[in-house]
């Protein structure tokens, strides 16, 4: 069924899967994941119960960010596999009764595309506007270390790049950039795409105004953001029913409200990053982490939940490529593994919302704990311990420590099907180490165990699904300053859903006594101690 003939709404009772191609399923040995490897696991997804995959980008690219920096956005890598193919994975998931979701990377191309290599060819050549270039540099800096400009011989000129030096940012002033974009969008719907995941969408205006505040202040949230979201909607998506979800470092509800809100045809949804950076340290790197504080991430979720109450919507992520694996980070990945895990989901697919399962979470995988730098790959992380050594700033055992907790790498490490050899990734050398845990926590393991976290978050979906409370019903916090307890109610047509977990390793009292009703997913306590990791809901 196209997304054309689906309730406007549809996007609301929905649940993605995100999928990173290069550490899912390698189908010819190479220790890369493809394509065909995806195709061979799309019953385990239906299994699962998902309705959206989004795959993060399989488009040409010289792989500097694994991906992330396009060479030609309109054929597919040789390393995952070809067009033809990627269109039958189309075909197969649509056989299956679900959408997929590409991911649009246009705030920056690879240098290696052949707009850049035009434009960087001379100041007269047609594609001179297209990225952002200077006579003169400043010290605006890149995310991934290092200046934000970067020298070009042949136009004798800078080119401004956000992310690493291989990855300059499009200038979307020009009008010609924003054409192109939009026709490469609809070339891909054309060939079956049901939607688009906007990589940092709200950075592509800039506002030179801002740049003695630095490089981040000055691209997000730009003056004209808006302004050229309302325009792809009437090139590319209005009518069409697709699903739409803009990743938003940086974004406040008070911005999603404008980015979502349907009166203006933007976006479905944003990832916002808000509740992720609550164990970071303020003002310092990604890679310095805090111990999380349960009553302030129960307050950030409560104020997005309420905020996008009456207007917009909402997405709900624990994981996706870029954090660190949730049980690892806010669970307990030792003693209390499957219960911490079940209790983060119980508690995310619960909320009102569009829930993001990212691959690896619904068995509950782990962190990597890698012991060696060299064993990182990710071009974030690897440049900052690169950094930090040069500039003596930490110890290599602090720089270890802060990789294990907070690298890229963790989540990117390949997924566990069974416990043979490469834990059924590939029979080749996987392109990064695998967990060593793969003997216990695999699919393969889950699957045979109704007890796993791969059964109970079939369960939720499967609840989204069959329950409106899920999706449309009010949301209240319970006990909102409770160190240990995150506990919640929604509420539609004269019915509760109370949603409790104990996000802690040790028993704890319930605060007051719970309603009796029909214990939807869990082990329900109504009064008394909670287990640890204990997590329920009850219908009454
Ligand atoms: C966000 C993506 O999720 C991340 O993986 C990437 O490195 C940056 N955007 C740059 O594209």
């Amino acid at each position: 069924m196209s997304t054309r003939d689906l309730p406007a709404d549809w996007f609301k009772s929905a649940v993605v899967y995100q999928i990173y191609p290069r550490s899912f399923a390698d189908s010819n040995g190479d220790g890369y994941g493809d394509v065909p490897g995806i195709i061979s696991k799309l019953d385990y997804l239906k299994t699962l119960g998902v309705d959206v995959i989004w795959l993060s980008p399989i488009y040409r690219s010289p792989q500097d960010d694994n991906g992330y920096d396009i060479s030609d956005y309109q054929d597919i890598d040789p390393m995952f596999g070809t067009l033809a193919q990627t269109e039958q994975l189309f075909a197969e998931v649509h056989k299956r009764g679900m959408k997929i979701v590409m991911d649009l990377v246009v705030n920056h191309s690879s240098d290696e595309h052949e707009w850049f290599k035009e434009s960087a060819s001379s100041k007269t050549n047609p594609k001179a506007d297209w990225y952002i270039w200077s006579d003169t540099k400043d010290d605006l800096y890149a995310y991934f270390g290092g200046g934000a400009w970067e020298w070009v011989e042949a136009r004798q000129q800078y080119f401004f790049h956000q992310f690493s030096k291989k990855q300059p940012d499009l200038n979307w002033e020009n009008d010609d950039v924003r054409a192109a974009v939009y026709k490469m969008m609809n070339w891909w719907i054309e060939r079956g795409v049901d939607g688009f995941r906007m990589d940092v969408i709200n950075l592509i205006s800039k506002d030179w105004s801002k740049k003695d505040q630095g490089t981040w202040q000055m691209c997000q949230n730009g003056p004209r953001v808006h302004e050229w979201l309302q325009e792809m909607n009437r090139e590319v998506l209005a009518g069409k029913n697709l699903i739409t979800v803009g990743e938003m470092p940086g974004a406040s509800v008070e911005w999603a409200r404008d980015y979502t809100n349907p009166e203006r045809n933007e976006l479905n949804m944003v990832f916002t990053f808000e509740h992720m950076d609550l164990d970071g340290v303020v003002g310092n790197s990604k890679f310095d982490y805090s111990k999380m504080h349960l009553p302030d991430l129960k307050a950030n979720l409560n104020h997005w939940q309420k905020g996008l109450e009456d207007i917009g919507w909402n997405s709900l992520y624990w994981n996706n490529h870029d954090q660190p694996r949730i049980v690892s980070r806010w669970g307990n990945d030792g003693m209390y593994r499957v219960q911490s895990a079940k209790a983060l989901g119980t508690i995310l697919h619960l909320m009102r919302g569009t829930p993001y399962v990212y691959q690896g979470e619904e068995i509950g995988m782990t962190n990597c704990y890698f012991t060696e730098l060299d064993q990182y790959q990710d071009i974030e992380s690897v440049n900052w311990a690169a950094d930090a050594i040069a500039e003596g700033s930490r110890s290599t055992e602090r720089i270890l420590d802060s990789l294990q907790v907070k690298s890229r790498d963790n989540a990117r490490t390949p997924m566990l099907w069974n416990d043979g050899e490469n834990a059924g990734f590939t029979t080749g050398k996987p392109w990064l180490k695998i967990n060593d845990n793969y003997t216990e926590i695999n699919a393969e393991a889950a699957l045979a165990d109704k007890g796993s976290v791969f059964w109970h978050y079939r369960d939720l979906i499967a609840l989204r699904h069959s329950h409106d409370i899920v999706v449309n019903g009010t949301f209240d916090l319970l006990w909102p300053e409770h160190e240990h307890i995150f506990a919640y109610q929604r509420k539609l047509v004269g019915k509760t859903l109370t949603v409790v977990a104990n996000f802690g390793d040790h028993a704890v009292s319930l605060p007051s006594d719970l309603a009796a009703g029909e214990v939807v997913i869990g082990e329900a306590t109504l009064s008394g101690e909670l287990s640890p990791w204990q997590s329920f809901a009850i219908l009454s």
